[in-house]
């Protein structure tokens, strides 16, 4: 496995791979791998011949206020979960975007609910870099996580959009043993704000169980889930159709509920597939 800084460095060995005739595999990051990145890896590991990820703390997704400024850095363990999981080269770059870019590419209509309207521009800046990624590492198969439910969906959107060559994989989400879904962030929780944040993935389950116990009125069911919360302020709980990502009123087919909330300082996200029996 090498690490690679530039994007010169990366597009040579990529153009040599493309020679090749090798099949490119892409997870991107932004650092601070856990055992969810992982998974990421070893879904793509098997479908490709060589795998690229990349580590890049992306400035264009974070508003003003947000956390950029202390999101956790730690390459050299990123590197060593990378290499357990038999990935060819880290692209770690230093000179990512030009100093003149100009370009920002949006995806209008589902990036306007849910992180959309708690986070302004967020999907933007998240499109602008996947769009730059892909044209950079020109990846034939590209694995996302549905921890970011709606990220994924975007990301879905631009690639048929654009008509990028690129297949795009979603990978399950991956929860701690007490249910608290992996992320980067949760290395800001104290242990209180920890427990709390448990909460979380116990309103997604109760929701996910009252329907399947046959509840079919939304807000039955989003009561249900509200109730279990114990977050200092809640962007949104909301049951909505998988695909359109549009709030549902009545359960009339399989659902997917999405949670944002925070935790102290820490925004944390999560989601559960609803059973439509
Ligand atoms: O999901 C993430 O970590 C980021 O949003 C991504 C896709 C790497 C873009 O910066």
């Amino acid at each position: 496995m090498e690490t690679l800084t530039t994007v010169a460095a990366l597009r040579e060995r990529v153009r040599a791979w493309q020679t090749e005739g090798l099949r490119v595999g892409f997870v991107p990051t932004m650092g601070f791998l856990h055992a969810g990145h992982g998974s990421l890896m070893a879904l793509a590991r098997p479908r490709c011949d060589r795998l690229v990820v990349s580590i890049f703390v992306n400035p264009l997704q974070f508003g003003p206020n947000e956390d950029l400024s202390r999101y956790p850095r730690d390459l050299a363990g990123d590197e060593r979960l990378c290499a357990a999981e038999g990935v060819d080269v880290v692209f770690a770059p230093t000179d990512f975007y030009p100093p003149d870019r100009a370009t920002t590419v949006a995806v209008a209509g589902l990036t306007e609910g849910l992180c959309g309207a708690a986070r302004p521009g967020h999907f933007d800046g998240v499109t602008t870099v996947v769009a730059r990624l892909f044209g950079v590492v020109q990846p034939q198969l590209a694995v996302f996580g549905e921890k970011d439910f709606q990220q994924l969906a975007v990301i879905r959107r631009m690639t048929t959009d654009l008509g990028l060559p690129v297949e795009i994989v979603g990978g399950p989400l991956i929860r701690d043993p007490d249910g608290l879904a992996m992320s980067s962030r949760n290395t800001y929780l104290s242990a209180d704000e920890r427990s709390r944040a448990l909460s979380l993935s116990a309103a997604l389950r109760a929701v996910v169980n009252a329907a399947t116990a046959g509840e079919r009125d939304v807000d039955t069911l989003r009561a249900a889930g509200r109730a279990a919360l114990q977050v200092d302020r809640l962007d949104y709980f909301e049951i909505v159709d998988p695909g359109t990502l549009a709030p549902l009123a009545t359960l009339d087919r399989p659902a997917r509920v999405l949670v944002a909330g925070w935790i102290g300082r820490t925004r944390l996200i999560d989601n559960m597939a609803v059973p439509w029996i």
